[in-house]
């Protein structure tokens, strides 16, 4: 009998071990899963992961996050359908200002881990007999304190604002600074000649409220208001019904002239507002206050936190005013891979 080669050997064990091989193999399969297929689980895990992260996107999913901040210690107020209602339809390029305002303030709120709250101010008899057209300001301000009580500042931030630098936060930017620069006082500038001294008036309690002036006296499309007590007294008697009655055909302002009324008459009501500089907060455009357009103290330059068309629904063209300072928004934060790429 002829004995096999060694190759002949070799391969025939190659082959019994395959055959083995492929027997453990069967077994394997059918008591356990193989291999592969729990990978393929947790690869689809995995993806569907990723893909929801990037489907609600960074911004969206800090946001997501952020809702469960419920005790925000800054919360922005926001205007929205500043008229709408009853009068007429809002138009196109009304609601396209909407929702430019509305994500700018978001995508700031986020980054600081801010509240936001919009609120609608629309044009309906909501206060028994009268409209308070703008004096909802008042009264939305009340709400909004109860709706967040453990809220520390509240900022206030008309519809027509863009925050134009956004990484600048409330605290850098005012709050640590604010023996800097907030007046007590009307010293150094007093655009409506009141009086600048009032009896029984402490100026070292701290802040409640801190307002600007422009060309035309208090500006309140931007201010910020402490949660307090005082705060609240504050608002009461701001929004006070008797007051309202007597003056609101002459105060042709509205709730900025029951302030100015207030704080000339009551100190102390005066001792808690602060002013800051219009630039800190509320630059404006060339169209607003425009017979001082040689006064640097009202208007937007480069590195302003805020820009605020006010009166730009006066005969100017809000759409466009908002319209060129989103574009300088966009120019100033384009981020680096957009600038690489052009995206
Ligand atoms: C504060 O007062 C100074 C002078 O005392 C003045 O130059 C400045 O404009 C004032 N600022 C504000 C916001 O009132």
């Amino acid at each position: 009998m002829e004995l096999p080669s060694e190759s002949e050997k070799h391969t025939a064990t190659l082959t019994t071990t395959n055959s083995a091989n492929n027997l453990t193999n069967t077994k394997f399969k059918s008591t356990h899963r193989s291999p592969l297929k729990q990978y393929k689980r947790w690869i689809l895990i995995l993806a569907t992961v990723i893909f929801f992260i990037l489907w609600i996107s960074p911004t969206n999913f800090l946001k997501w996050l952020h809702l469960y901040n419920r005790d925000p210690k800054i919360v922005i107020i926001l205007a929205a359908n500043v008229g709408g209602g009853v009068l007429r339809w809002k138009s196109e390029q009304e609601w396209a200002i909407e929702r430019l305002s509305i994500q700018n303030k978001r995508e700031y709120a986020v980054r600081h881990g801010y509240g936001l709250t919009i609120k609608e101010m629309p044009i309906d008899k909501r206060y028994s007999h009268e409209y308070r057209e703008s004096w909802q300001k008042v009264d939305i301000l009340k709400q909004t304190m109860r709706e967040f009580p453990n809220t520390e500042w509240f900022w206030w931030l008309d519809e027509e604002t863009l925050i134009m630098e956004p990484t600048y936060s409330l605290e850098d930017h005012i709050f640590k600074r604010i023996d800097t620069i907030v007046n007590r006082t009307l010293d150094g500038f007093n655009p409506l000649e009141m009086n600048v001294d009032s009896a029984y008036v402490d100026y070292t309690t701290p802040l409640d409220m801190l307002i600007t002036q422009d060309c035309g006296g208090f500006n309140l499309g931007s201010m910020l208001v402490r949660n307090s007590e005082w705060t609240k007294l504050l608002l009461d008697i701001w929004w006070d019904p008797v007051a309202y009655e007597q003056k609101h055909m002459l105060w042709e302002h509205r709730e900025q002239d029951a302030l100015e009324s207030l704080y000339a008459n009551e100190p102390w009501i005066r001792e808690k507002i602060g002013f800051l500089p219009l630039r800190s907060i509320n630059s404006f455009p060339p169209g607003a206050c425009n017979e001082f357009s040689d006064d640097p103290r009202y208007f937007y330059k480069d590195h302003d936190f805020v820009v605020n068309m006010a009166g730009c629904n006066f005969g100017r063209d809000c759409w466009g005013e908002i319209q060129l300072y989103q574009s300088i928004y966009e120019e100033k934060n384009r981020r680096w891979y957009s600038k690489l790429f052009g995206m």
